[in-house]
């Protein structure tokens, strides 16, 4: 049998440090470590995450490789992100890649966080044979940074279709729980109350925007005010209707995700529909995804819960991509804050 091509996947783009190995595109390890230095602070304080990540990354590499059971000298290229996100962050990952690639003598390959995310669909676990999306197919990106449509052509060919002109739906989720006195990051929290609350309880602004973009900030305000005054009559209103609260407030994003994305779905006359990123473990929406894909006929791909937040073993599935294709990067490649796809 041919020997596999070992990828070893470095992900540092925020708060998350990870390392995965897979055997082409089988996961053979993945491991995260979270950074809870963050929770006193309600976000991510840019500072602390670098540091954190240089204290975890040794650890964690150490770790994908033991747990994987390969060896050092098995590993065939390093993939790792290199932007979007946090530059402290990114650095102290695309860092280590480097050093590491170089002392090892074998390819570096670079890799967009986004597309990472859009490619978490292509990792198989071991033993497991599950269908895989095929192209064109377009996917709902929807993270605390990012919500975007987009068009996946090919691995590497991908358009945006449709973006916020604003917030994003994770930072939606996340103010709003904030407004709630719900701690960081707010989305899972709003996610389980919403299981006891009542979705029609509330109405709360939907945005009239054009074409297939999003916006956020309108929901966040009208959240905002309706609270205020509500409070004015019952100081008791948010801890006596919090699961109401979050159902409706789950429910109105959700409204405004899918309907843009039904729309898409007629322009480009594509039935294969996939989510990805932070906000896609969120269960109203993996139900209501699910419901449209049975209404509209569409093929549904959803992410496991493990590959929705930040992992390396969507970094390493993409690296094994590009490593098929031999586009390696050079040493002298710097992360980049922001982009598009
Ligand atoms: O993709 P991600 O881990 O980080 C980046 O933004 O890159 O996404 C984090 C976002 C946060 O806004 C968080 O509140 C949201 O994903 N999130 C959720 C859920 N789990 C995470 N939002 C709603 N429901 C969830 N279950």
């Amino acid at each position: 049998m041919e020997k596999p091509t070992i990828i070893l996947g470095i992900e540092s783009s925020c708060d998350d440090t990870s390392a995965s190995v897979l055997a082409n595109n089988v996961l053979l390890s993945n491991v995260i470590a979270s950074q809870s230095v963050h929770n006193d602070y309600g976000g991510v304080v840019p500072e602390l995450a670098s540091r954190a990540h240089q204290q975890n990354i040794i650890p964690v590499v150490d770790a994908a490789i033991k747990n994987a059971g390969v060896d050092k000298s098995d590993i065939s290229a390093v993939a790792f992100t290199l932007g979007p996100g946090l530059l402290g962050s990114l650095l102290v990952g695309t860092s280590f890649a480097k050093s590491f690639a170089t002392a090892l003598g074998i390819p570096l390959i670079d890799i967009n966080h986004l597309q990472a995310h859009i490619l978490s669909h292509f990792i198989e676990e071991q033993g497991e044979s599950k269908e895989l999306p095929s192209f064109p197919f377009l996917c709902l990106l929807v993270s605390g940074g990012n919500s975007q449509i987009v068009l996946v052509k090919d691995y590497f060919d991908m358009e945006i279709v449709g973006q916020t002109i604003d917030d994003a739906a994770g930072e939606a989720f996340d103010k709003c729980a904030k407004v709630m006195g719900l701690p960081y990051p707010g989305g899972p929290h709003i996610d389980k109350l919403s299981q006891r609350g009542n979705p029609s309880a509330f109405k709360f602004a939907k945005p009239n925007i054009k074409g297939l973009d999003y916006s956020f900030s309108g929901l966040k305000t009208s959240f905002l005010y309706f609270l205020r005054d509500k409070l004015k009559e019952d100081g008791q209103f948010i801890e006596n209707n919090k699961c109401d609260l979050s159902a409706s407030l789950q429910k109105t994003i959700i409204d405004i995700l899918t309907k843009k994305l039904i729309l898409a779905s007629k322009i480009y006359k594509i039935n294969t529909i996939a989510l990805a990123g932070g906000v896609s473990a969120n269960n109203g929406l993996r139900n209501e995804i699910f419901a449209l894909g049975k209404q509209l006929g569409w093929k549904v791909f959803v992410p496991k819960p493990s590959f929705t937040t930040d992992n390396a073993a969507m970094v390493a599935v993409a690296g094994y991509y590009k490593y098929l294709n031999g586009q390696y990067c050079d040493i002298v490649k710097t992360p980049f804050a922001r982009t598009i796809i």
